[in-house]
C-alpha cells in the first residue's frame, strides 16, 4: 500500500516538474486563465425578450424618440422592464468596469462624491470593478464600498491643460483596456468624475457600444450641434450628417468595443496634434466622429447624464446621473 502511494505521488511530482517547464508562470497568463473563468463575452438581451418598450408614447409633448434610423434603442427611465433584465443577468453573470480619471483639484474635489454614488447606485447587485486614474496617491479618498465592488488605483501622469488630459485619456484607457481590464470585465464605462450619481443605474445601460444623448443638444437638428466642422480634423463631420451629437462624459460598452473606440478617438487626436489643429470639444469631437461612423448598439437618454442647472423638460422624468458643478470655471483653471 505504502509503496503505491509513493510511487503515486512521485508521479505527480514529475508530473508537475513537466508542467512548469512548460509552462513558466506570467502574469499575463495568469491574467488569461482568470479570462477563462471571469469573462464570459455574454450576447447583450436582444429586443425580441421585450425588456424594451419601443412604442413612442403619444402622451408626450416632446418627441421622446425610442429607437434610432439604424433600430438601435434610445433608453428612458420609463422604456425598460427592470425584471427582465434581472433575470437575463442572473443567468448570464457580468462583470461591469467603470473607468473614472481624476486628476488636479477635481481630484480632491470630485472623487470621493462620485465613488459614494456610485457604490450606492451603480449595478447594484452586480460585480463591479472601479478603475480609479489620479495622479497623486495622497488625495485618494476612503470609501467603503460593498462587497461586490473592488477598487483599482493607478497613477497617470499630469498633464497642463484639461483639454490636455481629457485627450490623454483615451489613449491611456485604450492602454489599461489591453494590459489588463480586458482579462477582468465583460463591460466598461468611461465617466467624468465631476458627476453624482442619484439614483439606479444599472442593467438597462449594458450594451455593445453605448452612447450619451448630451442634455443641452438632444433636441436639436444635427446641423445646429457642435460638431467640428474644420475639414483639416480627422473630427470633421460635414454639414447636413451626424446622427445626435453625444457626450463624453459617459461612454462603454463591452472591454473590446471599448478598446476600438479609445484607439481610434486617440489616433484621430494624434493626427489632429500633428497638423497642429484642435477638434472644438477636444476628445469629444473624436468620440462623436466616432460613433458617426460606427453607430452606437443603444443611446442612453440625457436622464442618464442631466445637468441640474438647466430646467427639466417634460421628458426628464428620472434622473439617473447629474453634472456636478460647484465652482466649475474656478476648478478648470486650477489644473
Ligand atoms: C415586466 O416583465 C414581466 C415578465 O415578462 C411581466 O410580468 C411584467 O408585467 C412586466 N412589467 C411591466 C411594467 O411591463
Ligand atoms: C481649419 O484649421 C486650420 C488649422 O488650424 C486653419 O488654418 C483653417 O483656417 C481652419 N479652417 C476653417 C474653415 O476654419
Amino acid at each position: 500500500m505504502r509503496y503505491k502511494i509513493l510511487i503515486r505521488l512521485l508521479l505527480i511530482f514529475m508530473s508537475l516538474c513537466v508542467l512548469y517547464r512548460e509552462y513558466q508562470f506570467s502574469p499575463k497568463k495568469l491574467q488569461m486563465t482568470y479570462q477563462c473563468w471571469s469573462v464570459r463575452n455574454q450576447p447583450e438581451p436582444q429586443m425580441s425578450m421585450n425588456w424594451f418598450n419601443s412604442k413612442n408614447n403619444k402622451n408626450s409633448i416632446y418627441k421622446r424618440m425610442r429607437t434610432t434610423s439604424w433600430s438601435a434603442p434610445i433608453v428612458w427611465t420609463d422604456t425598460y422592464n427592470e425584471s427582465v433584465l434581472k433575470m437575463y443577468y442572473k443567468k448570464h453573470p457580468v462583470t461591469v468596469g467603470l473607468i473614472v480619471f481624476a486628476v488636479g483639484s477635481y481630484l480632491w474635489y470630485y472623487l470621493g462624491n462620485f465613488l459614494t454614488s456610485a457604490n450606492t447606485f451603480f449595478m447594484v447587485d452586480q460585480r463591479v470593478i472601479i478603475y480609479v486614474m489620479l495622479d497623486d496617491f495622497a488625495f485618494m479618498p476612503l470609501i467603503n464600498l460593498n462587497r461586490l465592488r473592488t477598487l483599482k488605483v493607478f497613477k497617470v501622469k499630469r498633464q497642463k491643460r484639461w483639454q490636455d488630459i481629457s485627450m490623454m485619456r483615451m489613449k491611456i484607457i485604450s492602454e489599461h483596456i489591453t494590459d489588463h481590464i480586458q482579462y477582468e470585465v465583460d463591460y466598461v464605462f468611461c465617466m467624468d468624475v465631476d458627476q453624482t450619481f442619484k439614483s439606479s443605474y444599472g442593467l438597462e445601460t449594458l450594451g455593445d457600444s453605448v452612447a450619451q444623448l448630451h442634455t443641452y443638444w438632444y433636441r436639436e437638428d444635427p446641423d445646429l450641434v457642435p460638431f467640428e466642422r474644420n475639414e483639416s480634423s480627422d473630427a470633421y463631420i460635414p454639414m447636413g450628417e451626424g446622427d445626435f451629437y453625444y457626450h463624453a462624459a459617459v461612454f462603454g460598452g463591452t472591454a473590446s468595443q471599448v478598446l476600438k473606440i479609445t484607439k481610434e478617438c486617440a489616433k484621430g487626436i494624434m493626427n489632429d496634434k500633428k497638423n497642429n489643429i484642435e477638434a472644438i470639444w477636444h476628445d469629444e469631437s473624436h468620440l462623436n466622429k466616432y460613433f458617426f461612423l460606427h453607430k452606437p448598439t443603444k443611446l442612453l437618454s440625457p436622464e442618464f447624464c442631466w445637468d441640474l442647472r438647466k430646467s427639466k423638460t417634460d421628458d426628464i422624468k428620472t434622473v439617473k446621473l447629474s453634472w456636478s458643478f460647484k465652482n466649475y470655471d474656478y476648478l478648470r483653471q486650477q489644473i
